[in-house]
């Protein structure tokens, strides 16, 4: 297995979303929030028995690592990332810097291969796809879950539009994201040879205060000076999105967390 010693410069470690910035930990936790309910209830599914070596990739403040060390007792449960600052003093789990980029893991290693919120962030995504599926045993399972904002670009608000598009173009131009791939991961699971594919959604709305409403809120504040420098978007822009999203007659669609299964035979 090679690990890289310091997390490389990426697209990702030196954008508006990394690490570094401070209340990105509180960010993450709104990520949590609105998408480990779904994420429970895939690996719910997957009916997992015996010891099985279940591996999270770029698992960021860790709350889903924690939840499956405590789901699957007698699991090893191996949780990377790029920066594991976040992922220190999580019990029964273990922790390891890791460039899913870049990095390896010797084949057939883990009965379940996980990652959420990351491909759609990394250009190397249709590579790592392909890797990672050779790290799963015989049997064993790829769970990939990443965010689709095409809902947001469906509004018919023409102020949740352009900000929704300044979103992704932000997103598209920084880090390198695709915002709209996770639309296609079925197919993609299929198109590798994959077997009982399946999918489930979660769709994330703004303006109801709900989980993902509130992610939203703080993944759009964090990248608010960013939006600006581009000039993406203008200040008068920011504020009137804040009034819009405060305004109790408005909800929309926003995002659509996509989660997708295949099987390694
Ligand atoms: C949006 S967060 C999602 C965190 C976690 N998977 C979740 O859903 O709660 C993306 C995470 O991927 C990590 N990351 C970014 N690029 C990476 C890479 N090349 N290899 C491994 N992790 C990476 C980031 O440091 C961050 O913790």
């Amino acid at each position: 297995m090679t690990t890289t010693d310091t997390a490389q410069a990426s697209g990702y470690t030196s954008s508006y979303l990394a690490d570094q910035h401070a209340g990105q930990l509180e960010r993450l936790r709104t990520l949590e929030r609105a998408f480990d309910p779904l994420s429970h209830a895939v690996f719910d599914q997957l009916e997992l028995a015996g010891k099985p070596a279940i591996l999270d990739l770029g698992a960021g403040a860790g709350s889903l690592a924690a939840w499956l060390g405590k789901r699957y007792p007698d699991a090893t449960v191996t949780a990377t990332d790029i920066d594991t600052r976040f992922l220190t003093n999580i019990p029964g789990i273990r922790v390891m810097t890791h460039n899913v980029a870049t990095d390896d893991f010797p084949a057939a290693s883990f009965d379940v291969v996980h990652a959420r919120a990351l491909l759609c962030h990394l250009t190397e995504r249709e590579d790592i796809l392909t890797r990672a599926a050779t790290w799963v045993r015989p049997g064993g399972w790829l769970v990939i879950e990443d965010v689709s904002l095409q809902p947001s670009l469906n509004t018919a608000n023409p102020l949740f539009r352009k900000i929704a598009q300044a979103g992704i173009t932000l997103l598209e131009r920084s880090i390198g994201s695709d915002m709209l791939w996770a639309d296609t991961l079925p197919g993609r699971l299929r198109d590798r040879g994959f077997s009982n594919v399946g999918h489930r959604t979660l769709e994330g709305r703004i303006g109801d205060n709900s989980p993902a409403d509130i992610f939203w809120a703080a993944t759009t504040a964090q990248a608010g000076p960013a939006l600006l420098k581009l000039g993406l978007l203008t200040q008068d822009d920011l504020d009137a999105m804040a009034s819009l999203r405060a305004d109790p007659a408005f909800t929309a669609a926003a995002l659509t967390l996509v989660s997708a299964w295949g099987q390694v035979l």
